[in-house]
Formats: structure tokens, sequence, C-alpha cells
């Protein structure tokens, strides 16, 4: 749109991000590039983002006060986090401002359920599912037949990083192990690779998708352990994956971005098993090893700009640095001199203060003229750099 592009090179264009995590600090550094006013909404004074932003606003984008007081001030609305208040922001763009993703689309989004239905409304591959109001309601479709182990049971609303998902495998899981409140039950896929695309749609119909990736997990912490690009898959199932997820994104409608996290089944089926609609720790990556990064490829989808240029220029390895367990308190890092004198290494740290087991501080990405080079170096580079706590203030937990 032409009065919208107008604005944005000349500082009259407020972009303004609910969330100040990890993912809205990364997203700051494009912004500024092109010297964008860069507004930022969190709760939390010490948030990654924070010390970013060109304006930072202390609110709870879970509120629909903060939310609509800050949208107020901005002209153009992103996310970095799917759990904002929505109803906020419905009223925001019937005001005129510009909300990317739509309110629509994070609704379905945000809830395991409703997004699994959407899947299946639009002819989308997916796992099948049930939907169930609480343990008691699992147990008897259990016992009447209606439903047999192994599963996977998922919190509806409010699961992230792995927490809030469980795999029912016997009789005492079926016991001991379910979550509590509504949930979506789910055939247990037999994965053989999990996979990500990360595609990006802007308002004028551009559709563009990063190299597909693949994530491996650990089991100890459901996170991932570390993820390649491009994934070690075959030509004809990369193109599968990258037409269902810009199939998903016009599904969606969307304008911004989408990753798509994907099953590749043991017969070499390709599901969806989630979605998105914002940059996501799978593309972290392209910072450094793609022309246009996922966070400035987001900006200019928002802000319906030209569609940057998604091409892999070298191997890439992704390691998420996670607090050690055993170690809570304020942070401490050992190795990262050892990690940083290795070439093509990458470090970025999100400035949270406190470790806690598995907590996602940072990431490494590691480039590599073979995916096989930038593997061993993502060896070294885990077997060295450890996230502790201060000696002496760590408390073992
Ligand atoms: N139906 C399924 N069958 C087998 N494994 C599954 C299934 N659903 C999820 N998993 C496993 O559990 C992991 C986490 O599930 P999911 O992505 O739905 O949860 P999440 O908490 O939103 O995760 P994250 O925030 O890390 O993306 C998946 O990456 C996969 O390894
Ligand atoms: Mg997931």
């Amino acid at each position: 749109m032409a009065t919208e592009e107008s604005g944005i090179f000349n500082g009259k264009i407020k972009l303004g991000v609910l969330g100040g995590g990890q993912l809205g600090k990364m997203m700051a550094f494009p912004a500024a590039n092109w010297h964008l006013p860069y507004w930022v909404l969190d709760a939390d004074e010490t948030a990654p983002a924070a010390p970013y932003a060109t304006h930072f606003v202390a609110g709870d984008f879970r509120k629909k006060k903060d939310v609509l007081a800050f949208g107020k001030k901005v002209d153009v609305l992103t996310i970095e986090i799917e759990h904002v208040h929505t109803g906020a922001l419905r009223k925001l763009q019937a005001a005129g401002k510009i909300v990317h993703p739509a309110p629509e689309v994070l609704d379905i989004i945000k809830d395991k359920g409703t997004q699994k239905q959407f899947y299946v409304d639009q002819s989308l591959p997916t796992s099948p599912f049930q939907l169930f109001s609480g343990k008691g309601s699992i147990r008897k479709a259990v016992q009447a037949g209606k439903l047999s182990l192994p599963f996977v049971q998922k919190s509806r609303t409010e699961g992230y990083d792995g927490k809030g998902v469980v795999v029912i495998q016997t009789a005492e899981d079926l016991r001991d192990r379910l979550l509590p409140g509504p949930a979506v039950v789910e055939d247990l896929v037999a994965i053989d690779r999990e996979l990500a695309v990360i595609v990006a749609r802007n308002a004028r119909g551009e559709v563009r998708s990063f190299p597909v990736v693949e994530m491996v997990f650990d089991p100890v912490a459901n996170l991932v352990d570390y993820l390649l690009a491009p994934a070690q898959i075959s030509v004809a199932l990369e193109k599968k994956a990258i037409q269902i997820a810009e199939d998903t994104a016009a599904a969606y409608q969307l304008s911004g971005l989408l990753a798509v996290e994907l099953f590749l089944t043991t017969s070499g089926e390709i599901l969806i098993n989630e979605v998105a609609p914002r940059p996501h720790n799978s593309g972290h990556h392209t910072i450094e090893s793609c022309p246009t990064s996922q966070f400035e490829q987001h900006l200019r989808a928002v802000l319906n700009l030209p569609l940057g240029d998604t091409q892999l220029r070298q191997a890439a390895v992704m390691v998420n640095i996670l607090g050690e367990p055993g170690y809570t308190g304020d942070v401490c890092y050992e190795g990262m001199e050892t990690v940083m004198a290795i070439p093509g290494v990458f470090v970025h740290l999100y400035g949270k203060k406190q470790t806690r087991p598995f907590r996602k501080m940072g990431h490494v990405t590691i480039l590599g003229d073979t995916p096989a080079d930038a593997l061993a170096k993502a060896e070294q580079v885990k077997q060295a750099l450890k996230c502790k706590g201060e000696s002496g203030k760590g408390v073992n937990v």
C-alpha cells in the first residue's frame, strides 16, 4: 500500500510489537537497519527486547486495556508471542490500525483444538485427533473403547516448549500422567523426522519460504537439541513440505510469517503438527545463513514490502543454549571464548539473568561448507558451552 510504504522509510510509521522476549529482541535489529520506530509492550522491564526497543512500554499484552492503550500509540501491530488479548486487537483493527497476524488467525492458533479442526476443515494433512474436556472424559473414552493407547495428550491452551504435552503409553500413564483441563488427544505418530518450514506472505500476495529444516529433539528436555538446514531429505519431500506450508499460510490468509512444524512419518507422509504465526526457533539460523533473516522477512511481510531472498548460503546448525540441569540462579556461561574461536560460529544471548534447568538462554548458529562440517563443529560447541549458575550463588536443584 502506497500510504504504508511512504511512511515506513521516513519514521512516520510506528511498529508496535506485543511481547518483549528474544524474538522481539532479534526483530529489533532489522527494524533498526531501516530506522523504524520500534515499540515493544511487555510487563517485564528487563525483558530481552527492552534495551533494543526505540520505545518500551511496560504493560501486559494479555490485558485488554494495556493492548488498547499501546495500540493507539502505533500504526502497525504485530506479535512475538501468540498469547495476547485478541479482543483488543480486533478493536484496534476496526479503528484502522494494521494488525498482522490477524486476530482471527491468532484465535484459531492459540487453541490447539481449534487449530487441529482448522486443518481438517481446510483438507490440510494432520494426525487424527479428538477433543476432551478433562481427564475424566479421556479415561471414560478409553474404558468405552472409543480411544486406545498409546496417544498424545496436549493442553488446548498455554502449552509451549513441550510443556502441556504428554505421551500416554500405559494404564499407569493413564492413571498418573494425564494433564488437567481441556485437551486435544492425538494419535501417536510414528515420526521419522521432525521438519519445519517458515513461509512469509504479504498483503500484495507474495509468498516465499525458507529452506526446510530438520529438528532433532533432546528426549530428556523435550526441547530441540539442534536444528539442521537444509533438512537431509529428498528433493521431492522438500517440495512437498514447502507446498504444505504455503497451502497452510494461504488457508489462514496470513500476512506475516508462518512457522509450520511438520512430521515426516515412517511411511513417508508429511503431517502438520502445529504452527506459529511469527518468527520461530527453527528460523534463528537464517540470521547468518540466508540473505534475508526470518526477522527481517516478518517485518517485510507485515509492512507489505517486497519479500527478501531466502536462499541458504551455507549449511547451518542451530543449537539452543539451555540452562544446565542442576543449576538455578544467576547465570554464568562456561566455554564462551572456546566457542567464539571456532570459525563460522555465532553466539546469541537473550540477556536472561536467571538460569533454570532447560531454560532457553540463547542460541548458537554454526555455518559449515557441508551439513557434516557444520554438525561436527556443533558437537564441539555443545561440549564446550555450558550455562550454569554463578558459583556460590547458584542453587543446586
Ligand atoms: N501426535 C504426535 N505424535 C508423536 N509425537 C508428537 C505428537 N505431537 C507432538 N509430538 C512430540 O511432542 C513435541 C512437542 O509437541 P508440540 O509441538 O505440539 O508442543 P509445544 O509445547 O507447542 O512445543 P514447542 O513449543 O516446543 O513447539 C513435538 O515436537 C513432537 O516431538
Ligand atoms: Mg511444537
